[in-house]
């Protein structure tokens, strides 16, 4: 089977064998046969987070669990969503419910099912800010469970599915968070000035913004082929930090929950003068030099050259690693 349009770098990539997952019965029954039968898995929900060799061996389930359960209690609703919904299609309609909280994370390519593993977030707001309860199948005990969040492992990027215990549970479903009662984020710089003056805008407001900003700097895989952010944003020790700011009096940081500093990985790979930087079918994107794109006839080899081109650069001139932050399978 072809996983072309199954990955949003668009490479060309085959699989021993596709399968589709329509609920949790059919995961289990997977997951049996596979016990039986043991080959490698790959579960896959939109693809946005992922960079595959050319060939993918065993068994790639595309998660396409559909559910939609809403429970109002008060000013709070909690909404039960499957696996295998489209994550943006969820804030929108969410938001036309009336349902808040979303907002800010518009336009994020990908499933509701995959947006744990990274603990996907922007422009101020992460999900694990309006995530309650995740329900999974634990391929260790081969049943279904419920985690809390605060099982969840969720960090920056980061959670208990993508780096904590890998590859044991399975994403179902995902139980938000939300209010009646809107509660706007624009802290973030370039969301406030897409606002423009907007003083108190609603949410709605603020999705429209965030659709502006991110249509303005981050191309849609629709038209060329990429993953988001390729890199993490680097968090340094606040030492090592003033020693940068010395060097380079206009470096983008933010503090971090650490104690450290949070660099903007984009503003140092543009620093490099590798904004809009080309390798044959590959690149880095000419408005946003923290996202890596194939511009056609690209490949896993291909990134990762380029990858580590860029990785070279940043730390010749800023002493500074970059870690990746898709996921590189197998
Ligand atoms: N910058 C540059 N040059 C560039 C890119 C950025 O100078 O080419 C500067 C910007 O001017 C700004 C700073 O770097 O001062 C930060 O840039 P931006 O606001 O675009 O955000 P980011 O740090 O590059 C992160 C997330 C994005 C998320 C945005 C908004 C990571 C790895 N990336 O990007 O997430 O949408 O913030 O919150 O944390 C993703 O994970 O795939 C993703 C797109």
């Amino acid at each position: 089977a072809s996983l072309r349009h199954l990955n949003t770098f668009g490479f060309e990539v085959t699989a021993d064998q596709l399968v589709m997952i329509r609920d949790t019965e059919q995961l289990a029954q997977l997951m049996g046969r596979l016990s039986q039968d043991p080959q490698p898995l790959l579960v896959l929900g939109g693809g946005s987070n992922l960079v595959l060799a050319e060939h993918v061996p065993g068994v790639v389930a595309c998660m396409a669990i559909r559910r939609w359960e809403p429970t109002i209690e008060a000013d709070r609703v909690r909404l039960w969503v499957g696996a295998g919904e489209s994550w943006h299609e969820t804030v929108e309609h969410t938001l036309r419910q009336g349902w808040y909280g979303l907002e800010n994370l518009a336009l994020i390519p990908g499933t509701v099912g995959a947006a744990p593993v990274q603990n996907i977030g922007a422009y101020g707001v992460e999900l694990k800010d309006r995530l309650s309860r995740v329900e999974v199948f634990d391929c260790m005990e081969s049943r279904l469970k419920i985690l809390e969040r605060e099982a969840c492992g969720f960090a920056y990027r980061d959670s208990l599915f993508k780096s904590g215990e890998p590859g044991r549970y399975i994403i179902t479903a995902v139980e938000l968070n939300l209010s009646l009662i809107p509660d706007v984020q624009v802290g973030y710089a370039a969301l406030r000035t897409a606002l423009g003056d907007v003083r108190e805008p609603d949410p709605q407001q603020v999705f429209d913004a965030v659709c502006v900003v991110r249509r303005s700097k981050l191309p849609s895989p629709d038209r060329v082929g990429n993953a988001g952010s390729f890199f993490k944003n680097p968090v340094i020790s606040d030492k090592e930090c003033r020693r940068l700011c010395t060097q380079e009096p206009d470096l983008v940081f933010y503090p971090d929950s650490s104690g450290g500093c949070k660099l903007a990985a984009g503003w140092l790979i543009d620093r490099c003068g590798l904004k809009g930087y080309r390798q044959n079918s590959v690149g880095v994107y000419p408005d946003q030099a923290l996202v890596l794109v194939n511009w056609g006839g690209g490949d896993r080899e291909a990134i990762e050259r380029l990858a580590e081109y860029i990785q070279l650069k940043v730390r010749e001139r800023f002493g500074v690693e970059l870690e990746p932050e898709p996921r590189f399978y197998p």
